[in-house]
């Protein structure tokens, strides 16, 4: 059985799809719903056909997570469950260092315990900062971190390297995501969010629904082509299919720890997503510019060659299905 931390949330969703197209049935989802709900297994039974198997627990409480071990054999864990507002973070960075740092402690000790040898965890291109080189290869060191979720990023791949030179039988891989973006093709789900969403697309997605009044452009005095910021935005099917490729890849890793970057290998402007998300949806978006967000990285998108040569994995959907996926799933999302 695989253990699939936060399956009740945005990645961990899609991964749940991705594991059971891929032929991973026995899955058991384990989330405290701090930023989800329960009703996506209800989503995801639809999509998949099958029942979830789903327990509430908050990872982050030793003994509480290690009984999920008791009751359950697992033999690999994917892990998503983590707090993943910027903001949020800069507001209330220990409720961040207990929440993502604990979690992935407790689930290294449950490894240890129930002699779990394979694990995935979600990492960030947040870990690099503001790089100096585009597009940023994995071997590019870590950058200052810029928020107390960064930070957590950097601390969970540090641990997790660290775990596997000492008990070389663990093999576990960190899977840095650029920018996640867009909805499952079903438009049946997507994501749930408890708090106000921080991501560009799922608020160019409110808007349209006029359950925000309008949308800032963070800055157009950047030294980019149009002026304002460059990301690298992936769709959540391709991130979440990478996830069913690098746990197949746990079998035959000559290292015991790797590190890949989860991107489409090229960078888009706010500007051309605001864009593109009202010419592929046929609709006008209630648009200004405002002055730079701090902490924005002026450019920023990956290399995913590694990711393509060595898990054989090649992101499928672009940035016109992302916009068209996340408009399909706001108008069906119960938000
Ligand atoms: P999400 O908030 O939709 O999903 C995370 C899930 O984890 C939620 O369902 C939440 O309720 C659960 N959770 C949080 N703390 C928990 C705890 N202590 N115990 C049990 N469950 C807990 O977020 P997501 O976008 O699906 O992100 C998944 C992972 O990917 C996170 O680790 C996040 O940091 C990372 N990531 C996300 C992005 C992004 O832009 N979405 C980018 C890079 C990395
Ligand atoms: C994208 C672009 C904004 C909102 C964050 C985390 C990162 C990773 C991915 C988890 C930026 C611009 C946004 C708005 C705007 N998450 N924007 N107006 O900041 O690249 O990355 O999510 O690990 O760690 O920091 O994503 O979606 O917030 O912003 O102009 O109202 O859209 O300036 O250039 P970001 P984002």
């Amino acid at each position: 059985m695989i253990l699939v931390s936060g399956g009740a949330g945005y990645i961990g969703s899609n991964t749940i799809i991705a594991l059971s197209e891929m032929g991973y049935t026995d899955i058991l989802s384990v989330d405290n719903y701090s930023n989800s709900n329960p009703d996506a297994y209800k989503r995801l039974e639809k999509i998949t056909g099958k029942p979830i198997l789903h327990i509430n627990c908050d990872l982050s409480d030793r003994e509480s997570a290690l009984s999920v071990f008791q009751e359950h054999k697992i033999e690999g864990i994917i892990h998503f469950a983590a707090l993943k507002s910027v903001p949020e973070s800069v507001q209330d960075p220990a409720l961040y260092y207990r929440n993502n740092v604990n979690a992935l402690i407790n689930l290294i000790d449950a490894a240890e315990k129930y002699s779990i040898k394979k694990f995935i965890f979600s990492s960030s291109c947040t870990v690099y900062g503001t790089p100096e080189k585009l597009p940023v290869e994995e071997s590019t060191p870590f950058g200052k971190a810029e928020s107390p979720y960064g930070l957590t990023k950097q601390l969970g791949e540090m641990i997790l390297e660290n775990y596997c030179l000492i008990n070389k039988a663990f093999r576990a891989i960190s899977l840095r995501y650029f920018n996640p973006a867009g909805a499952h093709e079903s438009g049946l789900t997507g994501e749930v969010m408890t708090k106000r969403p921080n991501n560009l697309v799922p608020i160019l997605a409110q808007q349209a629904a006029g359950l925000r009044e309008k949308i800032t452009v963070f800055g157009n005095d950047y030294n980019t082509k149009d002026g304002s910021c460059v990301r690298d935005y992936i769709h959540v099917s391709d991130i979440a299919e990478a996830h069913v490729l690098a746990y197949k890849h746990l079998e035959q890793m000559t290292e015991n720890y790797d590190v890949f970057n989860l991107g489409s290998g090229s960078g888009n402007t706010t500007l051309e997503v605001v864009l593109s998300f009202e010419k592929e949806n046929a609709l006008n978006l209630n648009y200004e510019i405002g002055g730079r967000r701090s902490g924005d990285v002026e450019k920023i998108y990956a290399s995913n060659k590694k990711a393509k040569e060595v898990l054989g994995w090649k992101p499928k959907r672009d940035l016109k299905e992302i916009v068209r996926s996340a408009w399909r799933w706001q108008q069906n999302s119960p938000d």
